[in-house]
């Protein structure tokens, strides 16, 4: 994470996590026992997974949870932020590819990463694609999005990158709506 440490946002994202997260995520592992008298093979899909609250993700807004000791951004994205995001040539895109572990093999077009049709929840791991920092968000960089300071990677309200040494969009983990304020990673 080195750089991106120093930098407030990233900063105030992890807080966020450590404080109210806390109680936002809720942890394969409380129901590990049961399952794993029920079912042993089961166990390691509980620990491989978590589910996530997100009643209280405000438009514009997003939170980091850790998932696999690894930062995942779940973001609620504003109208604009979609649209920004969809109106991009994908001739434009560096890496036109959807980076999307749902719907493997796709073009990058924004309807193919975002977690529902409508394009409001995009989750992503938060893992910058050149050397793995931590990028900032909250509209971060050249294309609004995400930017990680490491080495000038610039990712765009789609979390695609747009300019700079990273390689891959940010890559969405399998994910899915459990109901629609709980969203299960893994
Ligand atoms: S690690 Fe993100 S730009 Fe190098």
């Amino acid at each position: 994470m080195s750089h991106a440490d120093d930098h407030e946002g990233t900063r105030r994202d992890f807080l966020y996590f450590s404080t109210a997260g806390a109680g936002v995520v809720t942890a394969g592992a409380a129901v590990w026992p049961l399952v794993n008298q029920m079912n042993p093979s089961a166990d390691v899909q509980a620990l491989a997974s978590i589910q996530v609250d997100i009643s209280d993700v405000e438009p514009g807004t997003q939170i980091t949870v850790k998932w696999l000791g690894k930062p995942v951004f779940i973001r609620r994205r504003m109208q604009e932020e979609i649209d920004a995001a969809r109106s991009v040539d994908l001739g434009d895109l560096p890496d036109n590819n959807d980076r999307n572990a749902n719907k493997p093999g796709l073009d990058g077009a924004d309807e193919n990463r975002s977690l529902d049709e409508a394009g409001e929840w995009l989750v992503m791991m938060g893992v910058c694609t050149h050397l793995g920092c931590v990028p900032l968000g909250d509209g971060a960089g050249e294309f609004d999005g995400w930017f990680c300071p490491c080495h000038g990677s610039h990712y765009d309200t789609s979390g695609r990158i747009r300019k700079g040494p990273a390689p891959e969009n940010l890559p969405v983990p399998v994910a899915t709506f459990v109901n629609e304020t709980t969203i299960k990673l893994g």
